[in-house]
């Protein structure tokens, strides 16, 4: 007979959904904190082990007694580091990174894949755009194999990549400009959260787009989706209303 858990932390949407997309006999978190991925990886039978990685001295001391109270300090190996470093060559089969900026994320994946250590999948979120992300899976050799947005303060994005030879085929015949921004998958599925997301952008830069700013970019992006969704600035603001 098994017997329940006596501590299973409440994981919030975006950590759900990057829960949802992965499968593997060993994973590891970085910037791991409270643990409580991991946790739920293991209780869930997601992974058989996890390494959870942290920088910092704080949050790995808060991540340890979230793991000594879940049962859990056989399968889960919590190690303190930067990036993947502590991490060796082929010790697990995936990665996640969430709850930091996209420029932070990509850069610790990025020395990863120098030094050998970057596993063949990666399940990040970011909390602002993942333009540099999705723009570094594209050099890096990984392709966009599923992506969503989960409710929260705003939609958060959550990007799973798999290392793949070869054109990432997601982003197919869209406008490539507009795709890395707003995601090639969440506009072909025409994810509910798109409307918002749009309308924050178009809110954003429609009133500074002069010709030649950078915002004009941003701008000609955002209308580029609308072309590509069939709807009209006029939907966005109804959305920004409501
Ligand atoms: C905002 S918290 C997010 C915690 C958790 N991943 C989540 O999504 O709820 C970010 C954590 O990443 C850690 N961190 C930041 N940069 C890191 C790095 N280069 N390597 C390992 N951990 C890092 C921080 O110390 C912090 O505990």
């Amino acid at each position: 007979m098994t017997t329940p858990p006596t501590f299973a932390p409440r994981l919030d949407a975006r950590l759900e959904a990057v829960l949802s997309l992965i499968q593997a006999d060993t994973h590891a978190d970085i910037g791991t904190d409270h643990a409580g991925l991991p946790i739920r990886l293991v209780q869930l039978g997601r992974v058989r082990r996890c390494i959870g990685i942290e920088l910092n001295a704080p949050p790995l001391a808060l991540a340890r007694r979230q793991v000594a109270r879940a049962g859990l300090s056989g399968q889960i190996d919590l190690r303190q580091g930067d990036g993947l470093a502590p991490l060796q060559p082929g010790e697990a089969e995936s990665v996640s990174m969430t709850g930091l900026g996209a420029g932070t994320i990509a850069a610790v994946l990025e020395r990863g894949r120098q030094a050998g250590r970057l596993p063949a999948r990666a399940v990040v979120q970011c909390n602002d755009s993942p333009l540099s992300l999705r723009r570094w899976a594209r050099v890096a050799g990984y392709w966009l194999s599923a992506e969503t947005l989960a409710h929260g303060h705003w939609p958060y994005p959550v990007l799973a990549l798999t290392r793949a030879a070869g054109t990432d085929p997601a982003y197919g015949d869209l406008p490539l400009e507009a795709a890395l921004r707003f995601g090639p998958r969440l506009l072909r599925e025409r994810h509910p959260l798109l409307r918002r997301v749009l309308a924050d952008a178009y809110g954003r830069y429609a009133p500074a787009a002069a010709p030649g700013r950078p915002a004009a970019d941003e701008l000609a992006a955002v209308l580029a989706a609308l072309e590509y969704l069939g709807w009209t600035a006029r939907d966005l603001q109804e959305e920004r209303q409501s």
